[in-house]
């Protein structure tokens, strides 16, 4: 092997040694902002409100977690479905409100609209929202 070969050689490997972190930073951050900061696979699911673990769905100001989305009945056969995870620094989970209307950060005190718009910052960037169908007893939550 001579000298340019050798260098040649070592120039690929050490360019695709720094390279790696670089593109593996490059698709996390594409893909946190795709979702809003938040999930990073199709959201399709559907909840089964006959089930106990999502009775607080069966009450008017209740709310639950489930994967990174937190679902919460706003008023008479209405839910809504936000990310769960904060624009400002992802704070997970954040809150429903029932008696503010909103949806809350406990961390740095952010609030949010029922649209997922923001009320108050320190987060400027709106909470990513989800489609909900009822049907009978159960609810999609779905992109
Ligand atoms: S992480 Fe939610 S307001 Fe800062």
């Amino acid at each position: 092997m001579n000298r340019n070969h050798f260098f040649s050689t070592l120039g690929i490997s050490a360019g695709m040694i720094f390279m790696a972190p670089v593109l593996s930073s490059c698709s996390k951050s594409i893909a946190d902002t795709s979702s809003g900061g938040t999930n990073t696979t199709p959201v399709d699911f559907t909840l089964d409100l006959t089930s106990p673990t999502y009775a607080a769905l069966n009450t008017i100001g209740g709310s639950i977690v489930k994967d990174n989305i937190i679902i919460a009945r706003t008023s008479a056969g209405v839910y809504v479905a936000l990310t769960s995870i904060c624009s400002h620094q992802q704070y997970n989970p954040i809150a429903f409100e029932s008696a503010n209307g909103r949806f809350h950060c406990p961390n740095h005190g952010s609030n949010f609209g029922i649209d997922g718009s923001v009320i108050n910052g320190p987060a400027t960037s709106p909470l990513k929202k989800y489609n909900t169908t009822l049907s009978g007893t159960s609810l999609r939550v779905f992109a």
